[in-house]
């Protein structure tokens, strides 16, 4: 089969086509199932591994993919062969809250992941698709749709009524926005890009704030909530933007702590958070119980996922360098 390794930290350049050997029927254990990978979807995280020198490697990238059951081993249940299905980002996390032991099996990070044509995976890891999404769509779920998921729902328990703050047009923000609005929330989105704030006001956004010509941008957050400010932050941007995150949100407000756009080492000012009796909590994806909540929401509430390009598989590493460029609104795509 097909499949790309990461052979070295320099970017999309070291995203390598490689022949491995097939896996068969023959060789699934117990509760495993054999995937037919038929998409995958970019994430910033991919391209954050992708130039991380302490990354193990080589590695076959990406967390996100689904693909159709093509054999299983003894004791399967779940699944069976032909299902349409998606594999959880942490694939041994069921249930409950995050532990450390589940670092291990981040796929694309900690293990092999998806940029692959097949894979085996424990059958517990899998979740099946509703019909009304395609591959490519169902690819875009695992990380950036399930993180929005649980920050909102799962940790933030969000309510209609309530104001949440989305920062850029990316993977996790637009879900975070299709999210938002399916709660009957108001949104208030910033990006670097006018084109993408009228883009995202036609998705729903309330209101929109353009981040590099209004550098004060906690400023305006704050005056368009009538100096209130929001009830959630899904907070994506990390060091240079954690603090106005904080001076946007209101009294017990929410922030959930994603994302490191904008890299790891902030000076805080903790009283904004003590204050104003903040609730600030760290997300890192979701477990198979929350993607299926989140499956059937999206269901009922007929979501699809914002696609902004595909990729065939032979040109993924492009598809990494249009990330690395900041243009894509929503996600991108690889088909195989
Ligand atoms: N903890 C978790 O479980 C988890 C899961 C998924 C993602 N993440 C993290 O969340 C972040 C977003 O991931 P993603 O995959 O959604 O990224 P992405 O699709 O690559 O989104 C990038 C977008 O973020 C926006 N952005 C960049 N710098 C910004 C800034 N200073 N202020 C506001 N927006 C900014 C830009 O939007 P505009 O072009 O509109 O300006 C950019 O296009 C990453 O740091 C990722 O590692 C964490």
């Amino acid at each position: 089969m097909r499949t790309y390794e990461l052979q070295s930290s320099s970017g999309p350049d070291g995203w390598k086509i490689v022949e491995r050997e097939t896996p068969t029927g023959d060789a699934l254990k117990e509760r495993e199932a054999l995937i037919r990978v038929h998409a995958v979807s970019l994430n910033y995280r991919d391209l954050a591994l992708s130039r991380n020198p302490r990354q193990q490697m080589p590695i076959i990238p990406l967390s996100d993919g689904a693909g159709e059951v093509i054999a299983v081993g003894g004791g399967v249940s779940h699944v069976a062969v032909g299902d349409r299905v998606a594999a959880n980002f942490f694939p041994v996390w069921q249930d409950g809250p995050m532990r450390g032991e589940y670092h291990a099996s981040a796929l694309g990070g900690g293990s092999d992941g998806m940029l692959t044509e097949y894979k085996i995976l424990p059958e517990s890891a899998l979740v099946k698709l509703p019909d009304n999404l395609s591959y490519e769509e169902a690819a875009t779920l695992p990380c950036a749709a399930l993180t929005a998921w649980n920050c909102l729902f799962e940790q933030g328990n969000l309510q209609a009524g309530q104001t949440v703050l989305l920062l850029g047009t990316g993977g996790v923000s637009v879900f975070g926005l299709q999210f938002a609005k399916m709660a009957g929330a108001k949104v208030i989105l910033t990006s670097s890009s006018d084109a993408k704030r009228e883009k995202a006001r036609q998705m729903g956004a309330d209101e929109t704030v353009n981040y590099k010509t209004t550098p004060d941008w906690d400023r305006e957050v704050w005056n368009l909530t009538g100096k209130r400010g929001v009830d959630h932050v899904l907070e994506v941007g990390g060091a240079g933007t954690l603090e106005k995150s904080l001076a946007s949100t209101t009294y017990s407000g929410h922030i959930a702590l994603t994302g490191v756009l904008t890299g790891f080492e902030a000076r805080t000012n903790p009283w904004l958070i003590t204050g104003r009796s903040l609730h600030v909590n760290g997300v890192y994806v979701g477990s198979v119980a929350m993607f299926e909540r989140m499956l059937a929401a999206m269901t009922q509430n007929q979501i699809r996922p914002v696609i902004d390009r595909v990729f065939p598989f032979e040109q993924a590493p492009d598809g990494l360098r249009y990330l690395q460029s900041g243009s894509h609104f929503g996600k991108i795509v690889i088909t195989l």
